[in-house]
């Protein structure tokens, strides 16, 4: 079993399964156990939140543990994560400082850190998320980082497996026009999840938001050896026609990344077009409706789709609580 919880990339499918089995069993209320007793969870928040530390903070409550809030540059120090690098800028603390530091207190430690949309070829590297794991002497969990968000992959995926069932699902990721560029981590988590767990993928997109190239790769690998489907297309219509599942979600062009005026510029035409409306949810098979959220209503999602019996987006919400517990629960237990 990894020592971390970076991305579903790291864990077998089979290790994926037990933690949504796990999850399930604590939102059942068959598992009462507490593996947290008496010990603490660093959270650290470098964006803002409103589900991820919600549910974190609820989680390691529930499992009997406290947890440690921290906000670098805000309730904590600035921190520098470059390695090699004389610190006379504006950041007062190093990560190689501040995580061991904290692995004295704490049993784990959970980070948020977004892309800053300044440059692809760094951020690709995930690099603060990269220096926690380093110099951690305990778990780390990542609660989104510049290219991965497996907490929502995976609560995403048991939100599916509990709606429609166990088995191979038609799935679809569309991207979705919205009024600035946003990091590419929850596309990315959620279409090597599915690829993991087995469905067949559509990724959706207009020309120039294609996803990283290695990463694609990786999303073909993880889908071949669970014997199913990966398409990329760009036709927003057909792309719907018989999907089970479908997936909103906006993210910016690796063609314009540093660059938001130009991103913003790019895909303005596509205002109009790239939105989950109830004309597309109809060419569907009955599709879940799904958003990680926080999400734009009328820009991504029409009220009317959002609204229906069809949107599952609190389902997903919900079940980050019951998989963070699941996670913690396996790391720490
Ligand atoms: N989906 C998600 O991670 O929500 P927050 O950004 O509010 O934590």
């Amino acid at each position: 079993m990894p020592r971390n919880f970076l991305t579903t990339a790291d864990w077998t499918r089979e290790e994926l399964d037990g933690l949504l089995d796990a999850a399930l069993r604590f939102k059942r209320g068959e598992d009462a156990s507490k593996p947290l007793a008496g010990r603490s969870v660093a959270l650290v928040f470098f964006n803002p939140s409103l589900r991820t530390r919600a549910s974190m903070q609820v989680g390691v409550y529930e499992l009997g543990g406290q947890a440690v809030v921290l906000e670098p540059g805000g309730t904590s120090w600035t921190l520098e994560h470059r390695e090699a690098v004389v610190m006379d800028g504006d950041k007062t603390e190093h990560v190689a400082e501040f995580v061991r530091v904290l692995a004295r207190y704490c049993s784990a430690i959970g980070v948020r850190t977004f892309a800053a949309l300044k440059d692809w070829n760094e951020e690709r590297r995930d690099p603060v998320l990269s220096a926690f794991a380093k110099f951690s002497e305990v778990p780390v969990i990542n609660l989104e980082s510049a290219m991965h968000h497996p907490c929502q992959a995976l609560a995403d995926m048991l939100t599916v497996r509990e709606r429609l069932g166990e088995g191979r699902k038609r799935v679809l990721l569309t991207w979705a026009w919205h009024p600035k560029p946003l990091p590419m981590a929850v596309p990315n988590s959620f279409a090597l999840a599915a690829a993991q767990m087995g469905h067949d993928l559509t990724i959706a997109h207009p020309p120039g938001y294609e996803l990283d190239d290695e990463l694609i790769g990786e999303i073909n690998s993880r889908a071949f050896d669970a014997g199913a489907t990966v398409r990329v297309t760009r036709d927003i219509e057909e792309a719907f026609d018989g999907q089970e599942v479908v997936y909103a979600k906006s993210w910016g062009s690796k063609l314009f990344y540093g660059s938001a005026a130009d991103d913003i510029e790019e895909r303005a035409p596509y205002r109009r077009e790239w939105i989950v409306d109830a004309g597309k949810m109809r060419r569907t098979d009955d599709a879940l409706f799904m958003h990680c959220l926080p999400v734009r209503r009328n820009c991504i999602v029409t009220d009317e789709v959002i609204d229906s019996p069809a949107s599952v987006v609190i389902d997903e919400a919900e079940n980050r609580l019951h998989v963070q517990k699941a996670i913690m629960a396996k790391l720490l237990g």
